[in-house]
């Protein structure tokens, strides 16, 4: 079947499956404390109907399928559905995106349903500073999380994302460049992006790629890896040979110009940027029994038409409604 491809060129391959938008922790950049209003059950997809989504999708190019949130594990059996969706002919990868507070009862799981890689968010590496950002006493929960699947080879490489903040971050510097040495997680910066509850984002709290780079490279030389296409990090070798770090620079250094990604939300919407200001309901024509057929051409026509590229930064920028936790990572 002929390649998923936008009206830029691009061929889409990878799928971002929000499968709730619900989240056990309040990170300050995402989440207001009381939370926000929560989808209904009946709003939600059901496994069948996301396996229905990604098997039209996946028989069109969309080889790999990255599960997200709000945070995925809080999903009830999650592990089914990887195992559904690892089960497609056309599937080649199936990874997740959490924030490891639950690894430690799922990890096994997982792996044995399927999971190729694992992304565990990590903000900070001090208890107080970690409760302060997430608003829950977690840190340690998190880590014995990251240790019970470290112990599963297949899992191998884990990778540890830390969304940057200026006046933050900073100081969470040398303990993540000590945590990627040391150890085989590789770790990560993403610059915070205006996808926040509180729509009170500004370029001054983002802390750049750039900055991170020069405050780890100042006491440990980077040399730059060659990036892969349609990768988001900018991947760096320690050059004494322990370990790399990675900065995933959306705000500063875009990379929309070969993005391959789309999403799909909980409730069943295919957004095509994370910034789209428009989606498209692939549930209602779920529900209604349309065929792959009527859903290819939907999914091909909302495709074509693609975000060249997001505006942020720019005058008449203009913030989605839905911030990160409803539209998943
Ligand atoms: N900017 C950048 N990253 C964000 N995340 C959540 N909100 C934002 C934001 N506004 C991150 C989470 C997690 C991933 C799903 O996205 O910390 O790592
Ligand atoms: Fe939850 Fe992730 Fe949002 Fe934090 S960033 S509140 S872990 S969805």
């Amino acid at each position: 079947m002929e390649q998923l491809t936008d009206g830029h060129g691009r061929a889409i391959q990878d799928l971002r499956v929000s499968v709730t938008d619900r989240c056990n922790f309040r990170c300050q950049y995402c989440m207001p404390a009381e939370g926000i209003p929560w989808l209904e059950r009946e709003q939600i997809l059901t496994y069948e109907e996301i396996a229905r989504v990604v098997g039209v999708l996946a028989a069109m190019g969309v080889h790999d399928v990255r599960l997200t949130g709000g945070e995925p594990l809080i999903r009830r059996d999650l592990p089914r559905l990887v195992a559904m969706l690892t089960s497609l002919g056309d599937v080649r990868e199936v990874s997740i995106t959490t924030n490891g507070f639950l690894l430690e009862r799922d990890a096994t799981a997982l792996v044995e349903a399927g999971i190729a890689r694992f992304n565990v968010s990590v903000d900070s590496l001090q208890r107080d500073r970690f409760y302060r950002l997430t608003r829950r006493d977690a840190l340690a929960q998190v880590l014995r999380g990251l240790e019970e699947l470290a112990r599963h080879p297949d899992a191998h490489p884990i990778k540890i994302n830390a969304v940057a903040l200026r006046g933050f971050t900073e100081d969470e510097v040398p303990a993540f460049v000590e945590l990627a040495r040391e150890t085989a997680y590789e770790v990560r910066f993403i610059e915070f992006m205006p996808l926040d509850g509180s729509h009170e984002w500004s370029q001054e709290q983002v802390l750049t790629g750039a900055e991170l780079h020069a405050l780890v490279h100042a006491v440990h030389p980077l040399d730059p890896e060659p990036r892969e296409p349609s990768a988001t990090a900018r991947v760096y070798r320690f050059a004494d040979g322990r370990g790399r770090i990675g900065f995933i620079n959306p705000v500063s250094e875009p990379f929309c110009s070969d993005c391959n990604r789309i999403r799909l939300t909980a409730d069943g919407h295919l957004r095509t940027c994370l910034f789209s200001l428009r989606e498209t309901d692939l549930r209602t024509p779920l529900r209604e029994r349309a065929s792959d057929a009527e859903l290819d051409e939907i999914i091909r026509r909302a495709v074509w038409r693609k975000e060249l590229k997001h505006r942020i930064g720019e005058p008449g920028f203009v913030q989605p409604d839905r911030t990160m936790s409803a539209i998943g990572g």
